[in-house]
Formats: structure tokens, sequence, C-alpha cells
């Protein structure tokens, strides 16, 4: 006694046939005396009718007490649905099965909460949902994530394959490295006092890799770091890592693209146009504020430094005469914000260094603001002209440094943009993928409070070939062979070709990083010899898988696309993790807990 078919499988043609259906009990009515039951599994759901005039009372009584999403067998008799009771909604929607007999094959408990109601997502809350994870995941809308992160994993395979790609596992017992984010660390229980550290990506070993002459690698890399959790950030993740010799960044560009067009294809069925747009870091955040832009609406940041350089508006004028700048964006639509909504956006820019938030509002043919009056003819012509301005507009200005200036109205302008979305009055098209090659990063960034250089990316990045001469003289003029994939605003993946030269290497590492020559050979020093034995030139990618699928599922949040993902706090509801170990885990390891521990459990047996 096997199913016949899924349950989404029974067509009209199929009517007069005896099937057999497996599955969960997805919903149940009581109409008239007779019983309807949704079988739902995987593929969908099919409507059974259990009709007490030729079934056993019994049976009749066991289906009608059964709670929910019990597993039952159901054998039975496909029919059209009578004339008006079709469901357009579902594939199977024009037939049902009278049933004939039927096997309870596990009964469920009652629900935490109901797994059938489409609206489950708002109303049942997201810790909930993730402690019993797995009925969450019965959801349909779950399932066609999972399926589509699958197919987008065999497409991805598909593609590297085809061109000559070698997948390779790397460890995921490494060691620690000081760069990037904070790392989970693993006590050795051989050696007291040491530690692997799970690695935040296979950066270093696929550069090996390259070392040893495997010319073309990937892997879908399970990646971990111990960072501040957000929509878009897990504490384990998963990248499409490559790694590629002999290339240069045009061949990255054209590898990505030409994946990515596969995958759109295979899980949308979409055409998307090649190549990709490219701009610089420059540009995008001298244009948007931000080196991730969202190009799919404007609102871009417009340079006013020239036109305020004399301006009798103090604030404006002593910015640009310490070597700042002016810029602004016009919300169009916003004028109607009330001055409470002004304060919460000033505070909001406050919050990422601002220590104003100028603004206009064009309200009824008038400039209503508390700057204008400083503002000289000349002044409110190049406004007007530049920023368009018309009726109902809202051009709010930040003075500052250029960094700082535009990345506060890079956030403002993110901000706006939400608020317009939710007024109706900017209507993105949910079907745009804007993707965006962001080119031409610093190669470093420097720390103020640290007083010192960071690679911008990691320290493996090459130096764009024209710059190496800064480096020594100039460093912030050295731009990086480095290279972000954006789209929609989300950063997609990022990658780049890297230093291949053991004293380009060692340079980077020592003068500009100032990490002391000891502390590179204890962290870097089998890198730097691996170089030295013949390492082609090489370069790389690692795409963010599941900021991939969540951007496929049109999700704003990478936990829909993780079968078991974390919390904001890093928690797992479902195992309760992470948790306490018993005292000896802890003695085998070396270790000792300072300060309360909470629930220790047993010694284990
Ligand atoms: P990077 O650190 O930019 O580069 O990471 C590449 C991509 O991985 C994704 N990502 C994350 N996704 C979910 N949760 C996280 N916590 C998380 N952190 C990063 C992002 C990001 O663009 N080794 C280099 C790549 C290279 O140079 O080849 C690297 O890891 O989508
Ligand atoms: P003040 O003259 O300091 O009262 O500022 C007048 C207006 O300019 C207020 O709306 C401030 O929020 C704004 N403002 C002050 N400093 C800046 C700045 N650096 N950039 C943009 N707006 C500013």
């Amino acid at each position: 006694m096997k199913r016949t078919h899924h349950c989404n499988e029974i067509r009209p043609a199929d009517a007069g046939k005896t099937v057999i259906l497996e599955g969960w009990v997805h919903s149940r009515r009581d109409l008239g005396g007779l019983l309807f039951m949704d079988i739902r599994d995987r593929e969908g759901r099919t409507q059974t009718v259990f009709d007490p005039a030729n079934l056993p009372a019994a049976i009749f009584d066991s289906a009608a007490r059964l709670h929910s999403e019990s597993v039952v067998r159901v054998t039975g008799e496909v029919r059209l649905r009578p004339n008006g009771t079709d469901n357009s909604r579902i594939a199977t929607g024009q037939v049902e099965i009278i049933v004939k007999a039927f096997e309870i094959l596990n009964a469920a408990a009652v629900l935490p909460f109901a797994v059938d109601d489409p609206e489950i997502a708002n109303k049942v809350n997201e810790e909930l949902r993730l402690k019993y994870r797995y009925l969450d995941l019965r959801r349909p809308e779950m399932i066609r994530n999972l399926r589509l992160r699958s197919k987008v994993a065999i497409a991805t395979r598909q593609q590297l394959d085809e061109q000559g790609f070698l997948e390779v596992e790397t460890p995921t017992l490494f060691k620690s490295t000081p760069e990037g984010a904070r790392e989970f660390l693993v006590p050795n229980r051989r050696e007291a006092g040491t530690f692997y550290a799970l690695p935040q990506s296979p950066q270093q070993f696929k550069q090996i890799l390259m070392v040893a002459g495997v010319e073309r690698y990937f892997q879908l890399a399970r990646c971990y770091r111990d960072e501040d959790l957000r929509a878009d950030r897990q504490p384990e993740f998963t990248q499409v890592d490559i790694e590629m010799s002999f290339i240069d960044r045009e061949d990255i560009y054209a590898l990505i693209e030409g994946l990515l067009q596969r995958v759109w294809r295979v899980a949308l069925g979409r055409e998307i146009p090649l190549p990709f747009p490219r701009m610089s870091f420059f540009d995008a955040l001298d244009r948007f504020g931000i080196d991730k832009p969202d190009t799919r609406f404007g609102m871009e940041l417009v340079d006013f430094t020239a036109d305020f350089q004399g301006s009798a508006f103090k604030v404006f004028q002593s910015v640009i005469a310490s070597g700042g700048v002016v810029k602004a964006i016009n919300a169009r639509g916003l004028a109607g914000a009330t001055q409470g909504q002004l304060e919460t956006m000033t505070e909001y820019a406050k919050s990422f260094g601002a220590k104003g938030l100028a603004y206009i509002k064009v309200e009824n043919g008038d400039w209503k603001s508390p700057i204008v009056r400083f503002f000289s003819p000349t002044e409110k012509e190049a406004l007007t002209t530049k920023l368009g301005i018309q009726e109902g507009d809202l051009i709010l200005f930040a003075a500052d440094q250029w960094l700082t200036a535009c990345e506060i109205l890079g956030k403002i302008r993110l901000y706006c943009a939400e608020v317009l979305k939710t007024q109706g009055k900017l209507v993105i098209d949910p079907t745009a993928f804007n993707f965006l090659w962001v080119v031409d990063f610093p190669l470093l960034s420097f720390d103020r409070e640290l007083n010192r250089w960071y690679s911008s990316h990691h320290p493996f990045t090459a130096p764009v070939e024209d710059d190496i001469p800064f480096l020594k003289t100039d460093p912030k003029k050295v731009r990086g062979q480095h290279y972000d994939i954006v789209v929609n605003g989300v950063e997609l993946g990022g990658g780049s070709i890297r230093i291949h030269q053991p004293d380009v290497q060692k340079t980077i590492f020592e003068d500009l990083l100032q990490i002391p020559p000891a502390e590179t050979q204890l962290r870097f020093g089998y890198m730097l010899e691996a170089f030295r034995y013949g390492a082609p030139p090489h370069g790389g990618i690692a795409l963010g898988f599941d900021r991939l699928c969540a951007i496929l599922c049109g999700s704003t949040s990478i936990r829909d696309v993780i079968a078991f993902p974390k919390t904001a706090k890093g928690t797992d509801l479902m195992t309760d993790s992470p948790s306490t170990v018993s005292p000896r885990q802890l003695r085998d390891l070396h270790l000792e807990i300072k300060g309360a521990v909470k629930d220790v459990p047993p010694p284990a047996a």
C-alpha cells in the first residue's frame, strides 16, 4: 500500500480511477453531514470527501475527530467536483476523492499554531515559529524557498562544472586569524590553551589551492562570523566561493554574470540583461551615499559646495572653509512631514555623526525653512535648478567632510524612500533587479581611533597596478583590485584579484597594516612561504548564497531561506543552543568558567 499520486497531481482526466494519497491533514470542513478533508504533501493538496452513507461509522468518526497535521493515508475514487464548487486557486481544484478507506498513520497533538493559515507569518511571532521550525517549514511558502535554494545550488554546481571548476572542500576547523569579524573558537582537548577557529571564509585555503595548481576552484562553503546579527546576517552562512588562476577582473565579471543569468533563468524563468553596469566606489558614495546603491529609484545626492562657498549661512560657509562639502537630496512628496517627523529624521542623521539636518519644505508655493532667510537669490536659483524643486518637495542638507556628508544623506535617502513607499508616493517595480558592479575601492581605509590603516576588503587584495608606487608615499590614493556585486541595494558578493608576490604581501602586512613581523610569521607565515614556491596570479569572489536565495524568493530576511536559522541573539530555539556543558567536558577541554553558570546538566553517564 503505497501512494499512487502526490497531492498536486490528480486532474479531471483521472476521474473514475482509484487512487491512494498520503500526507498531512491540512484542513477540514463539515458541510451538511459530509466531511471535506484537504490532504497536503510537499507538492500541494487535494480535497477528499468522507460520506457517512458509504463509510463505516467508526472511520467517519475517527476522521472527524482527528487533529490537523495528523498523517493519514486515503484510498478513494477520483471524481469531478460538482458544478460551481471548483477551486481555481489550486491545481487539483477541479477534482475530489471520494474516500473508500482511511488509515491514520500518526495522529498529531494539538498544534502550537495553525499551519494552514496563509497569514501565519504576520500573526504568529517568529520565536514561536523558530521553536517549532519543522511546523513552520511545512508552509507551502517555506517549502518553495527550500526547493528554490536547492535548484539554485544545483544550477550553480552545473554552471561551474561546465566551466572547468573543481569543487573542493576546505576545513572548518581552522586557525584564528586577526583580520575581520570576531571568530568562533573551538578549544583543543589535546593541548591546553590552544584553539581551532571556525573559518570566516575559505579565503586562505582557496588561495593555497591556486598555489597547488587547481586553477579553478569553487565550494558552497559554510562560513562563521561572530558579529552583530541582522536580517541579512547569520552567524553561520553559506558562500558560493570561487577562485581562479591566470585571470583579471574582467574574467570574474563575465563568470559571475553568466552564473547569475543561469540562476535567474532556472529559479524565476527570467532573462537578465548583460553586462551589468559598473560604478566606482567614489561615484557610489558621491551619488548615493553608500557603497551598495539601490539604483531602482533616484533621489540622488547633489553637491552644492561651490554654490555655498561664501554663503551668509554660517554653518555651510564654515564647513566649506574647513574643506568640507554641502550636499542635498530632494525627497519629492515629503513636504508634508511634521515637525516631529523632521526631528526623528534629524536624530537618525545624528546617530550617524550628523551635526544637524537642515531642510526646506516646499508648500503652497513657499519655502518653509529656518535657514532660507540666509540664502541669496543665486543660491536659491542653484537649488531650484539642480534639484528641480517643485511643490511638495522636501530638501534635506548635510554639511560635513565629504565621506560623512555622503554617508549621512545615503542613510536619509533610504529612510525617506521607506516613508515614501508606505505613503504610496514611491513605487518600486517588484520585478526589477538592478545589478551593479561597484569597483575601484580604496585598498586601505584609515582608522582614526587606532591611528592606523586597515584593509578595506582583506589584506590579500592586490593594489591596482598603476597605484603601486603610492603604497609607500600616499596609501590613501591606492585603489584595490576589489569588486562588489550589488543588486537592489544588497551586497550580494565581493572579491578581488590577489597579491601573489610574497614581498608585496609582506609590505602590506608589515609596513601598512603594521602587523609585527613575528605575528605575520605566526599567522600567515605558511602563506608567505607557499607564495615563494610558484604562486600563479589569481583572484576570486564569494557570493552570499543565503542573500542570493532571499532575493530570488523576494524575502527581506535570510532566515526565510535557511532551514534552521538562528535568532538575532544567535540562538537556536528548537534545539536550545548554545547550551551549557558538563564539568567533565570542561575539564577535558582545560576550561574553567568564571562567574555564574546556570542550568549545568548532570554529569554525562
Ligand atoms: P565577504 O566578507 O565580502 O568576502 O563575504 C562575501 C559575501 O558573503 C555574504 N556574507 C554574509 N551572508 C550572511 N551572513 C553573514 N554574516 C555574512 N557575511 C558575509 C555577503 C558578502 O558579500 N573571502 C572573501 C571573498 C573573496 O575575496 O573572494 C569574503 O568572504 O553576501
Ligand atoms: P543652527 O544654526 O545650528 O541652529 O542650524 C540651523 C539648521 O541647520 C538646523 O536645522 C540644523 O539641523 C541644521 N544644521 C546644523 N549643522 C548642520 C550640518 N552640518 N549639516 C546640515 N545641517 C546642519
